[in-house]
């Protein structure tokens, strides 16, 4: 056995003051993950299935954030919750879906509905723009089966040029009175019908002017994450994944540093260069350089911090998250690699420390569990709203697809619906409810507030020079107790604070 050392969680440290003639207001706080996945918000939401879906993943990246969408689906499903991120806005799309006018109006109301489009240009096997349907067009169709062409209109298309720009696009729009312009290029000469290029919608170019900081690719499409497991199914999750347009995989397990996850790390990242590849959870140094050395860009730190977490508890295995993310980062920034603070998030505070620490960003299931934009609905308990919110240990979520995040594929297969086979699941996680929180930019909004505010107090006007300039002091039980609400008997709600354990 070795010596015993000691390790530290958020709440046994301070950032000591300094100096300062930096604003909040003036700080910069974007993030690099990698030179294809920059975020102007340090802020990943957790690939849970109470957390990331589409919904999540794009409000997150129009925050300039990023979500990493949750494994617990069938690959074609959390394929498609990629693709619905990548399609949703970017001032111009590349590849709109299409139609034929062959194809029944059926289709066109399943691809609105997978897609939340409103309507698609019409092509004929040669790529020509033929028509456009819209859901105007289609409001009084009876007969799923008729096809397109009776539908879509034809006469006096209004289209641009390629090299039209986003303002361009914009007035003619706003003149001709349309939603969608597509954008053409001279078939062969006399030809009426150009070859459809590309499309602009007005929807998305007013998105593009309402979130400015929003987190997109090179083609101007908001950037998204998923995770995936390992072994053959994992292969073929991120073939379909990365065809999805996805920007950066995330190996999902709760001990990344084993042999099973890095060969498939090493695997995935050759077969897929081009992908970030997130390796994780991981929480010593030893196991950043490991991640590193089989292909990781960016390593996922945390075991067992999380709020819904009981891996330390079960096994008795966890490092507190400070010390983790500390010694995880400090490899992290030798190798080139960037760290991710995963789990135990509970105040705009801790992510600063987590930040200061020399995280690149951090990872938040709890915060934005219980928002508008994560999957499930609200429930009401005794007048209050709350939300769902499991961790992907527990019984209830190995079931429905994450056991082999815990190892424990196997046992969560035999179990199918027995209640006395699932008693045979070792859970490392609970489920309960959240007190339901607003809008993902409302906390956000909070949450950035906080991160501003601490880099004022530090005089750092950007992340790298935050973690340069953090001196961390070390406080006593009475020091935390201090820092939190004391001796008032009615605390009324604040939007970035709770009485700590109430929720
Ligand atoms: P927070 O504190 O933001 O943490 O709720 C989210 C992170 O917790 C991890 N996670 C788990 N860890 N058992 C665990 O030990 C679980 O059941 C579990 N579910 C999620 C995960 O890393 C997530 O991002």
């Amino acid at each position: 056995m070795s010596d015993i050392t000691e390790a530290l969680s958020y709440d046994d440290v301070l950032l000591a003051p300094q100096a300062s003639a930096v604003l909040p207001r003036d700080v910069d706080v974007s993030a690099r993950l990698h030179a294809n996945v920059q975020l102007s918000l340090p802020l990943l939401s957790a690939a849970m299935d109470k957390v990331t879906e589409a919904g999540m993943a794009i409000a997150l990246a129009r925050q300039g954030g990023l979500g990493v969408v949750h494994k617990s689906a069938p690959v074609e499903v959390q394929a498609g919750m990629v693709e619905a991120v990548k399609r949703s806005e970017s001032g111009f799309i590349i590849d709109p879906v299409t139609l034929r006018p062959e194809e029944p109006v059926g289709k066109a109301f399943d691809l609105m509905a997978k897609f939340r489009v409103s309507g698609f240009p019409v092509v004929d096997p040669a790529g020509r723009l033929v028509g456009i349907v819209t859901n105007r067009d289609l409001r009084l169709v009876e007969d799923d089966g008729t096809p397109v062409r009776e539908h879509m209109t034809t006469r006096g298309l209004i289209t641009a040029a390629v090299g039209t720009t986003l303002e361009q696009a914009r007035d003619l729009m706003q003149e001709h009175r349309v939603e969608k312009l597509p954008i053409v290029e001279p078939a062969d000469t006399g030809d009426e019908h150009g070859l459809l290029v590309g499309m602009f919608t007005f929807k998305d170019i007013e998105k593009v002017r309402k979130y400015p900081s929003a987190a997109k690719d090179a083609r101007g499409r908001l950037l998204c994450g998923a995770a995936v497991g390992v072994g053959p199914e994992g292969e073929e999750r991120a073939e379909a994944l990365v065809a999805a347009g996805v920007d950066l995989l995330g190996i999902d397990s709760a001990h990344g540093h084993s042999a099973g996850i890095l060969e498939f790390a090493a695997k995935l990242k050759d077969r897929h260069p081009d992908v970030v590849l997130m390796v994780g959870n991981v929480a010593t140094g030893d196991a950043v350089r490991a991640c590193a050395d089989h292909g990781a860009d960016v390593v996922k730190v945390g075991v067992g911090p999380g709020s819904i977490c009981t891996t330390r508890v079960v096994t008795g295995v966890g490092m507190p998250q400070f010390t983790a993310v500390l010694e995880c980062a400090r490899v992290g920034n030798e190798l080139g690699v960037a760290t991710v603070a995963d789990g135990g998030i509970r105040y705009s505070g801790d992510v600063v420390k987590a930040l200061a620490a020399g995280a690149t960003t951090v990872m938040v299931g709890n915060l934005l569990a219980g928002t508008d934009e994560s999957p499930g609905e609200q429930v009401l308990v005794g007048g209050r709203r709350y939300k769902e919110y499991r961790g992907m240990g527990s019984v209830e979520a190995m079931r429905s697809g994450s056991a082999d995040r815990y190892f424990q594929a196997e046992v969560a297969e035999r179990s199918g619906p027995s209640q006395a086979e699932a008693s045979k699941l070792v859970p490392e996680g609970v489920s309960g409810l959240l007190p339901y929180r607003g809008a993902v930019g409302e906390v956000t909004g909070q949450l950035e507030g906080g991160i501003r505010s601490g880099m004022g107090y530090l005089g750092a006007r950007t992340l790298p020079e935050l973690a340069e300039r953090a001196r961390f002091v070390r406080q006593s039980a009475a020091g935390a107790r201090e820092s939190h609400v004391h001796d008032v008997d009615v605390v009324h709600e604040a939007p970035n604070y709770q009485v700590p354990g109430r929720g």
